[in-house]
């Protein structure tokens, strides 16, 4: 057989056409080797057919066969639960659950008559067995080894003939043939796939865990991406309890579905609605709060957005963002100083402006616009916004206020949780219970939800800029 040398990074899989001290794509030292490879043309001679054509229609589905999970939001994330021999990524930070939810998850599927098998690989079965005793799946059902060599692991699965296998990390897992250091990207790679061959022959619904760095850097998951069915990911902040699972990737059904989550001392707790947990806590008559319906994946949710407005002690004024972009905020400031500015004046130059979407929630679609100008503007002026208003729009640069995806969903979130009326586009559709108060430009908006002063009375009662 004719062979190829090439030199290949052991961290990052690079190739390089001759032996390198540091690798050029990732940066590591001494982790570039010679390996031998066949030629394309030699891998074209060997291959043969593994599977012949059949018609579309007499391919199995296995659209009917899903295991329920048992925790509501998961399931919803999932499309109403787990598809055998499908390969599911739950990725996020180191401590933000992933093994929680899996055990939580694995304890009712186990309890449910499935065969579950979970390979800890970084954790021993004690440790395991003290989490879920805490979390109250100790499901005798559930199989538990500690092992950390895909061989092994794939020795384990052809012994216990589980439907359904987990492994906690597959930054844990290494194959001994491979060589190169655990975690390693190519070790990621490699492992990944053969625990994805596998799933797929034996219809064994396989759940890995992948962690991921705060920047997101750690390329393991993010290289797994392409070679599993469905990646979840989660966010959320260690000071808050919210914790949101997201399908980013999903081949059995909806992407972008998002679940909603509170980890509580028993571990993580469905979180049913999540719009009524936002705004639990909001005072109503606040200056500088505004309940805004957002779209979270196809989820409408009702977040608040609070703004605060304060006299700069520099000259170089402070901009604060948490929860929405802070490029995002700039542009809505501009806005809202050029085009309201031009009718009488907003003056915001000499103040420090922090926004913030309550209970750790992150807003990254425009719909919010229109509610983030007028928290700032309600803050700055020292008014509420009308009672029982929710705010929606995008806003232009041109501060012409746009309409927004989805809008009937969002307004029949809103009825539902008792407002009565919403400050928007005049275009937006008509819903029970909800009364349009129509607002095309960001100036109409303010006079609409700033109403009790008004801006017309600016005259008067001069309600200019903090400065
Ligand atoms: P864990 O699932 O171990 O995170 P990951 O696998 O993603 O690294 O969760 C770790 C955090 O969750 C830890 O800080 C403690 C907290 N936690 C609870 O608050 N309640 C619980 O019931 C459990 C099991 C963990
Ligand atoms: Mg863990």
């Amino acid at each position: 057989m004719k062979l190829r040398t090439v030199s290949r990074c052991s961290e990052c899989d690079a190739e390089s056409p001759r032996w390198l001290g540091r690798c050029t794509e990732c940066d590591a030292w001494g982790t570039v080797a010679e390996v031998s490879t066949p030629t394309s043309q030699q891998a074209r001679a060997t291959a043969t057919p593994t599977a012949s054509p059949v018609p579309i229609t007499e391919v199995a589905s296995h659209g009917t066969a899903r295991r329920i999970t048992g925790i509501g939001e998961l399931d919803r994330v999932l499309g109403g639960g787990i598809v055998p021999g499908s390969v599911t990524l739950l990725a996020g930070e180191p401590g933000i659950g992933k093994s929680t939810l899996l055990l939580q998850a694995l304890a009712n599927l186990a309890a449910d008559g499935a065969r579950c098998l979970l390979v800890g690989a970084e954790e021993s079965p004690e440790q395991v067995r003290l989490r879920a005793e805490r979390l109250g799946a100790l499901v005798p059902e559930l199989l538990l080894v500690s092992e950390a060599s895909v061989p092994r692991i794939a020795a384990h699965v052809a012994a216990s003939a589980p439907d359904i296998l987990a492994v906690d990390s597959i930054q844990a897992v290494v194959d001994p043939e491979l060589g190169g250091a655990g975690g390693s990207v190519s070790q990621v790679r490699a492992c990944a796939a053969q625990l994805v061959g596998m799933a797929k022959e034996r219809a064994m619904a396989t759940l890995l865990v992948g962690h991921v760095t705060k920047e997101g850097t750690l390329a393991g998951p993010r290289a797994l991406e392409h070679v599993v069915d469905t990646v979840l990911s989660f966010e959320g902040d260690r000071h808050h309890s919210l914790r949101l699972v997201r399908a980013l990737k999903h081949r059995f059904g909806p992407t972008h579905e998002v679940g909603v989550f509170e980890m509580a001392e028993s571990g993580l707790v469905d979180v049913a609605d999540p719009s009524a947990l936002f705004l639990a806590d909001r005072r109503a008559d606040a200056p500088g709060s505004v309940v805004v319906p957002v779209l979270d994946g196809a989820r409408p949710l009702l977040v608040e957005v609070q703004a605060l407005v304060a006299a700069a002690p520099t000259p170089l004024p402070r901009r604060s963002a948490t929860g929405i972009d802070s490029a995002r905020l700039a542009l809505l400031l501009a806005v809202l100083e050029h085009h309201v500015q031009t009718r009488g004046g907003l003056r915001l130059s000499h103040s420090d402006v922090y926004a913030n979407v309550a209970g750790g929630v992150r807003v990254a679609e425009p719909g919010a616009d229109l509610g983030v100008v007028l928290a700032i503007a309600s803050a700055l002026l020292n008014q509420p916004v009308a009672a029982g208003a929710v705010v929606v729009g995008e806003v232009g640069l041109g501060g012409e206020v746009r309409q927004v995806a989805q809008a009937a969903r969002r307004l029949q979130e809103a009825a539902r949780l008792g407002f009565t009326r919403v400050i928007g586009p005049s275009s937006l559709p008509r819903t029970r219970g909800l009364t349009v108060i129509p607002a095309d430009t960001v100036y109409d908006a303010l006079e609409a939800g700033l109403s009790s002063a008004g801006l017309s009375t600016r005259a008067e009662r001069p309600v200019l800029a903090v400065s």
